[in-house]
């Protein structure tokens, strides 16, 4: 941690309280940090109370992406200890649950391309078995007669991310760190945080784990990144009795993903729009989930439909992350999570704690430090 010339009221002001936020809020006060986390409006009230909770580095590897998958892999393997120890803080069940996914394709050229993902997992190794239709259709009889073969990642998991703030904010209390709400922020310069409301809080390290909201912060220019929303529309739907959910384990194809919940309910998602920061939900993005869904998983047609939301992920032009260091002394970055921020909250989390500790980042964060968008600037100019 950097040192102000008199003590500031934090060691640490973390701007954004979602997952992340939360997460890293918790695991500095626990580390005996003076801690706030400020929000510009409820906690979860962005990406994290909409997002799925898919913790899923396999499913969602994608072509090109060898780096991130290798960062996912990496937190995956630290939440069952992260949800365990913070349920143990909290007292709340976070619905941390070991059910796998299931990838399936609902027609030919699904299968074709579901194949082609199957043969690059496993190059990388990863840990997914192809399964004919019949195979498929044994693990989850709800599946559709139509489904022509799938991947199964039996080590892809699940968390409920509504159960997860909870807790989060319960554990940040208890460590000891301070929770301010309905606080949005004006600018960060350095190390003070300046909020609309003209009050200006000084920190040794200012932390921006606003998601998508960081984009429109104003920081200085040397600490700028590149980072944009991206919409999803997700759909919640509930099994009553004698109904039962069609799904055990979470069931995705490659246009939808259903995440069977403990409490009977299915989590119905997302879409993907470049829509700005416009978080309304349309009738043409509920009609796509539901026949997408409805496509693999016939029985959602009797569910009762109890949600439909939007939120917005935070994308990058590489689709990594941003952890670390900026451009300016006392200002770090933790957003830019885009598909994966419930999974990569432990990683983040510990991550930026240990830096401002003076401790070495995991190396699978290297190609995810703030500075690849500096350097990109200073290489389009001389260009
Ligand atoms: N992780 C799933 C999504 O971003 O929709």
């Amino acid at each position: 941690l950097g040192r102000a010339e008199h003590t500031p009221a934090y060691e640490v002001v973390v701007v954004g309280a979602g997952a992340i936020g939360l997460a890293i809020g918790w695991r500095a006060a626990r580390r005996g940090l003076r801690t706030l986390v400020l929000d510009a409006s409820d906690p979860m009230s962005g990406a994290t109370g909409v997002a799925a909770g898919m913790l899923a580095p396999v499913t969602e590897a994608d072509f090109g992406e060898r780096e991130l998958t290798r960062l996912n892999l990496v937190s995956a393997r630290r939440w069952k200890p992260f949800a365990a120890e913070l349920e143990r803080a909290s007292g709340i069940d976070v619905g941390y649950r070991e059910t796998g996914t299931l990838t399936v394709a609902v027609d030919r050229d699904e299968a074709e391309a579901l194949g082609r993902l199957h043969a690059y997992q496993r190059e990388l190794e990863l840990s997914a078995q192809w399964l004919s239709p019949r195979e498929c259709r044994h693990l989850e009889p709800g599946l559709a007669p139509r489904v022509a073969g799938g991947i199964l990642a039996p080590n892809d998991h699940q968390v409920s991310p509504r159960s997860l703030g909870r807790a989060l904010v319960a554990a940040l209390r208890s460590a000891g760190g301070e929770l301010r709400t309905g606080r949005p922020v004006a600018s960060v310069a350095g190390s003070a945080v300046e909020l609309e409301s003209g009050e200006r809080l000084e920190a040794h390290a200012v932390v921006i784990a606003a998601g998508a909201e960081s984009a429109r912060l104003a920081v200085p220019a040397e600490a700028r990144i590149a980072v944009r929303p991206v919409k999803g529309q997700i759909l919640r739907l509930r099994a009553r009795p004698p109904v039962q959910l069609p799904a055990r384990r979470v069931v995705r194809t490659p246009e939808v993903y259903a995440v069977p919940r403990a409490d009977g309910r299915l989590v119905v998602g997302a879409t993907v729009e470049e829509r700005g920061f416009d978080r309304s939900v349309t009738a043409g993005g509920v009609l796509e989930l539901l026949r997408r869904a409805y496509e693999a998983l016939p029985g959602v047609a009797e569910l009762e439909l109890v949600e439909a939301s939007a939120g917005l992920r935070a994308a990058t032009p590489d689709n990594g992350p941003v952890v670390g260091a900026s451009g300016v002394p006392g200002i770090y970055w933790a957003t830019g999570h885009w598909r994966n921020g419930i999974l990569l909250a432990p990683l983040t989390a510990d991550a930026i704690v240990g830096t401002l500790c003076g401790e070495e980042p995991p190396r699978e964060l290297e190609p995810f430090s703030p500075g690849r968008f500096a350097a990109g600037e200073r290489m389009a100019v001389m260009r």
